[in-house]
């Protein structure tokens, strides 16, 4: 298939929003920025074009898509009540990166939703996104733009690798400027339960609702509450080895492993402990004290191990605090929830 690639200045012309509704009428996909990651999208409504996405993702078919929006009032068509809870909540969160799990109405097919009665919905920030949405005159399902279990793509030449030739229009929106997906919110349990933590944090959402909330998204459970908590996530080629301890301690580690494995390992660390190693493989994430910086950047470095070869990648983990749980929560994925103490 031949990928028509739009850079922004091609998104005012006629011709460019007539190609995008031609191709979600058609049933085709389209690739397009957000705020958090690069989204690959199906109008919500056909379930043919739907299972396209599965496909070209690899993607498990019990694993639900989020249904993108630009206006309110297409709420309707995909849930059938907005509680107060609700309302405040996109009152003071949307547009951005909260996505809100509702009881679906009869019209969402269940082939986006992996079979659940429920619809995850998100109102993106992003102004490329909101006029995709808005040309093709219809909700577009739409998940990480990926290849399933790899790190999602918060660049463009990330989503043109992995993505060219596959779908029918990929948009080079430059960086995802918070580069970590929303925050996934279940709103049909009581008290309403995270189930992704993104930027909108546990803390900000209970301010907002003067109450406590659950948090599901740090237990690996059983029978899991979202279908994507369970399958294998942000996995790069070679093992993560998660490390926690004194920082000085943690940089002794990393350079020993540097001496003895040289470029076959690689370091993705905060500048204040990159600075110190010896290693030729030292991705730089930002300063300790810049959580949103490190957030921007973690995908793309996982996604540079790849194209490096390599076959050990020495972190470290961080505080939990703000966006810092987000952090915590796809590096333990990342890593298969193993984390080793240096003391
Ligand atoms: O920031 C984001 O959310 C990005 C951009 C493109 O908007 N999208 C994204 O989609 O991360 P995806 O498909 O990679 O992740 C969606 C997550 C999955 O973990 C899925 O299981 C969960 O949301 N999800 C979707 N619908 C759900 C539902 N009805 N109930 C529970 N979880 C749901
Ligand atoms: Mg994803």
């Amino acid at each position: 298939m031949k990928t028509t690639i739009y850079q922004l200045k091609d998104m005012q012309r006629k011709t460019t929003a007539e190609h995008l509704k031609q191709v979600i009428d058609q049933g085709g996909l389209i690739v397009f920025p957000t705020e958090t990651v690069y989204g690959i999208g199906a109008n919500a409504f056909d379930p043919a074009a739907a299972e396209k996405i599965y496909r070209v993702k690899g993607r498990p078919k019990d694993n639900p898509l989020i249904v993108h929006i630009d206006h309110l009032h297409q709420l309707k068509r995909l849930t059938k009540t907005i509680s107060d809870e609700a309302k405040r909540l996109i009152q003071a969160f949307w547009p951005g990166p909260l996505t809100l799990v509702f009881q679906k109405t009869n019209e969402v097919p269940k082939t986006i939703t992996g079979n659940l009665d429920t619809v995850a919905v998100r109102f993106p920030a992003n102004a490329i996104a909101q006029h995709v949405i808005g040309v093709v005159k219809t909700p577009l399902c739409a998940p990480s733009a990926n290849i399933s279990g790899k790190p999602s793509s918060t660049l463009f030449e990330h989503v043109k690798k992995d993505l060219e030739g596959k779908v029918d229009i990929i948009i080079d929106g430059g960086k995802s400027t918070i580069g970590l997906e929303s925050t996934v919110l279940d709103l049909t349990t009581s008290p309403p339960t995270i189930l992704r933590p993104g930027s909108v944090t546990k803390a900000m959402i209970e301010a907002v609702l003067e109450k406590p909330i659950d948090d599901a998204s740090e237990v690996y459970q059983i029978a899991p509450r979202s279908p994507g908590m369970k399958y294998t996530h942000y996995k790069p080629q070679g093992d993560i080895v998660l490390l926690e301890g004194p920082t000085q301690k943690i940089i002794d580690v990393m350079n020993q492993a540097a001496l003895e494995e040289g470029d076959r390992c690689a370091f993705i660390c905060a500048h204040e402990v990159s600075e110190k190693l010896i290693g030729q493989n030292v991705f730089d994430l930002g300063s300790i004290n810049d959580p949103e910086t490190i957030a921007s950047n973690l995908f793309i470095a996982l996604r540079t191990m790849d194209d490096l070869n390599i076959t050990t990648i020495y972190m470290h983990t961080f505080s939990k605090t703000h966006i810092g749980s987000a952090i915590m929560n796809r590096l333990l994925k990342a890593a298969g929830y193993k984390v080793v103490k240096v003391a």
